[in-house]
């Protein structure tokens, strides 16, 4: 059964859930494999060395799935950022028409797109109500929320879902779709309840069949909890969430300790490079790799159709189920024989129990105050 969000008219697909970018894990495997179940597959730009490397890409892409798919542009800071406008202009030369930005400054690439013929529908990546407000104004067709939950660049305000999906609900003019900590149907469910129009998933897709990364990483994701993630590099405003290893463990104690508080004591420790590694060799110590705290739902390592298939179901399992908490009458109360609103008639309660002056809000006078 389709969804009808402003997700999937807009983009013409069938379930809405967005792989979002992944840097080395965006390659055609992985970005065909999601559309070709329902969703949105997203190639990553900077996964590939070129522009003409990701047009490349691109074209291995198209020759793998015949549904829409589109392409991130991640801009980040970097001594010696990569031509940005390059790996656009072949987005726009291939044909793509949809594009994830992220990152820092993206108002003159989201120009460019938003300027082709026909233009680019833009989802772009924000932290923050504030940014996502600024990309309003640049003309994005969606934002997509990314909680403090999420993998990667969480920003620096550890703001969760539940208050940011509510806010941009509140306060956003352009529709959004909700990213950071998703991974199932009751998670899309709720999504779809608090106003987004669909979620964007990277770490549950990693830990797919067609995830182009060692077997013993999605391993290690099966068998991590919500809590084995750890934060680095709050000290220069650049917080990333990564796995917890060896090696996170290792550069947050530099980034604790270092009297001299410089970015080069901790780089070695957080280089892309070993994390690229990492995927290839299936050594979850051997650098530093991005998960979010999803990890801790995440129980097996399905194909896309699979999960995607599980999604659909369990959304619309939860959202008849959600309906159908809505009825006509009354029913009776569970505790029979006792009016509703007898507080004695409830065995769990001991407010009868309370001496005169204490007080009576959830046991708070019993407690440490
Ligand atoms: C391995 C990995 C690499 C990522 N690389 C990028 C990236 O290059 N650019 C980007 O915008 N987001 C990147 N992300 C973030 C995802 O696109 C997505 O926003 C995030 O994973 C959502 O949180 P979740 O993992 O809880 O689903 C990455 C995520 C993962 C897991």
């Amino acid at each position: 059964m389709p969804f009808n969000t402003a997700l999937t008219r807009k983009l013409g697909i069938r379930i809405p859930v967005v792989q979002g970018g992944m840097q080395w894990v965006g390659y055609a495997e992985m970005a065909s494999a999601v559309s070709n179940a329902g969703g949105l597959g997203i190639l990553t730009a900077l996964t590939q060395p070129t522009p003409e490397d990701l047009r490349k890409e691109i074209q291995r892409c198209k020759t793998m799935t015949q549904y829409p798919f589109g392409v991130n542009l991640t801009l980040l800071p970097a001594m010696v950022p990569p031509d940005y406008g390059a790996y656009a202009q072949v987005v726009l030369d291939e044909g793509i028409r949809i594009v994830e930005t992220a990152g820092n400054s993206p108002g003159p690439i989201i120009k460019k797109l938003k300027e082709a013929n026909p233009p680019c529908v833009i989802l772009h990546k924000c932290t923050t109500i504030r940014h996502a407000m600024s990309a309003v104004k640049l003309g994005v067709d969606f934002l997509s929320i990314d909680g403090f939950e999420c993998a990667g660049h969480v920003g620096e305000t550890d703001i969760t879902n539940f208050i940011l999906l509510s806010r941009a609900r509140q306060t956003m003019p352009v529709p959004f779709i909700a990213s950071g900590g998703f991974a199932d149907g009751q998670g899309l469910a709720a999504a779809l309840s608090l106003g987004a129009e669909g979620i964007n998933m990277g770490t549950r897709f990693m830990c797919t069949v067609e995830s182009p990364i060692h077997h013993n990483i999605k391993q290690a994701i099966v068998e991590a909890q919500e809590t084995d993630t750890e934060l680095v590099l709050r000290r220069w405003k650049n917080t990333s969430r990564l796995f917890k290893n060896k090696v996170t463990d290792e550069a947050t104690r530099i980034e604790r300790e270092s009297t001299t508080g410089k970015f080069e004591e901790v780089a070695p420790f957080v280089s892309g490079k070993r994390g690229r590694q990492v995927f290839l060799n299936g050594d979850k110590d051997f650098g530093v790799w991005t998960a979010g705290q999803v990890i801790g739902l995440i129980h097996d390592i399905p194909t896309c159709e699979d999960l995607l298939s599980r999604i659909e179901r369990e959304a619309i399992e939860t959202l008849s189920k959600a309906s159908s908490l809505i009825v006509d009458k009354q029913p009776e109360p569970d505790i029979r024989g006792k009016p509703i609103g007898d507080i004695k008639s409830d065995p769990r309660s001991d407010h009868d129990k309370k001496v005169p002056g204490e007080a009576q809000i959830y046991d708070i006078g019993k407690a440490k105050l």
